[in-house]
């Protein structure tokens, strides 16, 4: 149920009747409901080429547009906005055929677009820490919500599992010898010791930097601990992602190493097309607007990390087929990015007609504003961090009488869901403050906010006891602008997709839930004196309501509960 295409279409049509054509048309949601329920401010930027009064234009466009039951009024406002009301019974009549779909109405592409999500991708080295609980999350969501509407996703968790740190490593690793599964259960620490190791002792600092050698000239015994290693390390990162509910498997995990034998070869294009420059014995790219290049290789023959960079882009154009190609990783490497693009094009790895995106996000920061980090100035190891919210959320609700069956089962849901709501709800671009109090609040923009109106609207459903099925009528305003805002949800997947907003999302199901709120307190559903009809049209709304919410929080990967 996409109403903005099909307004879009009619405005469309009545701009061409009146002698204007014109390739985009798009309406917005009206910013006051005083202005109606959609707006199209198109008309000025249309008026001025035409050398033509824009109200008089608006005038015209009123006048021609197609009889359609889906407008209830138009009006002209201003020097020439077209604010538009939709009709309550066309509302109410698509509302009817939203019930009886299994997706909400919600539009499924025919033809699917091959998108690449590029998250989570870790450095190996050390543990999983709450830097990577943004990517981790924002990723699974948008793999998810393009999935929903039709698109083909993959999955690339491009971890870092190459460089000089792991010589360093492994030579730690077989130094410490039998148990050592028990080391690396803390691996922070164990890059710690072996740093300290490293600094300390000449003799095993050069060992270290022979394993360097020895793994990067296919050595099998190093090579050997160094799978080993990346096989710890990778089922701490799996610990998290189950625990968080992320839908990363092994199958999704596309190395950095992978692409080691295809490094050369990049190299070799890139001298080719005249790209690379010699600078110092390195190999460089310079790119517009920036003074330091980018190095491409080293003087001692060494790749670095926008070498593998070009060789996945390659990759995911060429041999992927992808035709959107989004990296979910944190701004600071906007510039990386933005070089790496722009190479990439140039030397034709991708082609113009793919979308090459860096969905960036802000900083996680505490109460006070700074970089989120444990009491004593450590990084908070993030199965700690999911560990503590399951545990606040448990002891919150013993405080509460959930007759919940299964007290660890809910509070896992609602522990969980509370951080990645808190996550998923603010702009990812913004820094964002992590919070407990905030995020585990019952009131405000919430997950929690969300899953209670569900578990609300459960509780009416159980009360009434049998099937929920009527005709929609909508008898008043407010009745109105609840049935909308729950047509809504479409455009607001679309709108989200398009530019990689999870929180859109999330203000929205917000959004419709303080109207439900509202509607609730108002409109009694079950109270004595409310009429047949009425109340099954009540019913039905809230059952809408409830199945939105439990179709928005799946797709931002949150689970709901029937009782709370
Ligand atoms: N491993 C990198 C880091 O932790 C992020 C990798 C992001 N993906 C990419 N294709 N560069 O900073």
């Amino acid at each position: 149920m996409n109403i903005k295409k099909q307004l879009n279409e009619l405005i469309s049509t009545a701009l061409s009747n009146s002698g204007i054509e014109v390739e985009l048309v798009r309406v917005n949601d009206a910013s006051k409901v005083e202005f109606g329920d959609y707006q199209f401010n198109g008309i000025m930027p249309l008026a001025k080429p035409l050398r033509r009064n824009p109200r008089e234009i608006a005038i015209q466009v009123v006048e021609n547009m197609p009889q359609s039951e889906m407008i209830d009024k138009l009006e002209i406002a201003g020097p020439g906005f077209i604010n538009i009301w939709l009709s309550p019974d066309w509302i109410a009549k698509q509302l009817q055929s939203v019930s009886s779909s299994d997706r909400l109405s919600v539009g499924k592409k025919e033809v699917a677009t091959k998108v690449v999500v590029d998250y989570s991708s870790h450095n190996m080295a050390k543990q999983m820490h709450v830097g990577h609980l943004r990517s981790t999350i924002i990723g699974d969501t948008l793999s998810k919500l393009f999935i929903f509407l039709g698109d083909d996703v993959i999955r690339q968790n491009h971890i870092g599992d190459w460089g000089t740190q792991f010589g360093m490593l492994i030579a730690y690793l077989e130094e410490l010898g039998v148990g050592v599964g028990d080391s690396l259960s803390d691996l922070e620490q164990f890059y710690k010791d072996a740093k300290v190791r490293f600094d300390s002792d000449e003799n095993f600092a050069n060992i270290a930097r022979e394993y360097v050698v020895k793994l990067q000239s296919g050595n099998t015994h190093c090579l050997g601990l160094w799978q080993q290693f990346i096989d710890m390390s990778l089922g701490h990162c799996e610990e998290v992602y189950d625990t968080l509910g992320i839908s990363l498997s092994r199958d999704d995990v596309r190395a950095e190493s992978s692409y080691n034998s295809e490094l050369s070869n990049i190299v070799t294009e890139l001298k080719e097309s005249d790209i690379l420059v010699e600078s110092d014995g390195a190999q460089c790219i310079f790119v517009e607007g920036n003074e330091t290049p980018i190095i491409i290789q080293k003087s001692d023959g060494g790749f670095l990390y926008a070498t593998t960079d070009l060789a996945a882009i390659r990759y995911r154009a060429k041999d992927l087929d992808a035709k959107r190609i989004s990296y979910v990783v944190d701004a600071r490497q906007s510039g990386h990015f933005k070089q790496i693009f722009d190479v990439a094009r140039r030397a034709g790895f991708v082609d113009e007609d793919v979308s090459l995106e860096h969905v960036s996000f802000g900083m996680m920061l505490d109460k006070s504003g700074r970089p989120f980090k444990t009491r004593d100035g450590g990084t908070v190891k993030l199965i700690d961090l999911l560990e503590e919210a399951v545990s606040r959320a448990k002891s919150m609700m013993s405080q509460r009488d959930t007759s919940s069956t299964d007290i660890d089962t809910a509070a896992h849901i609602v522990g969980i869901g509370a951080v990645k709501y808190a996550e998923l709800s603010v702009n990812r671009e913004s820094n964002y403050i992590f919070d407990w109090d905030r995020m585990l609040s019952f009131e405000g923009n919430t997950a929690l906010y969300l899953q209670y109106a569900y578990a609300r609207i459960q509780s009416i459903f159980r009360k009434y006891g049998a099937q929920i099925d009527g005709s929609i009528i909508l008898e008043d305003d407010l009745e109105k602008r609840l049935g909308l805002s729950l047509l809504r949800f479409d455009d607001v997947l679309v709108g989200a997709a398009n530019e990689s907003m999870p929180h859109y999302i999330s203000s929205y199901l917000y959004n419709l839930t303080t109207l439900f709120m509202k509607f609730y307190e108002q409109n009694p559903i079950l109270k004595d004196g409310v009429s047949e009809e009425t109340r099954d049209s009540r019913l039905m709304l809230a059952k809408l309501v409830a199945d939105t919410i439990k179709q928005g929080l799946d797709i931002l990967g949150i689970k709901v509960l029937d009782r709370l």
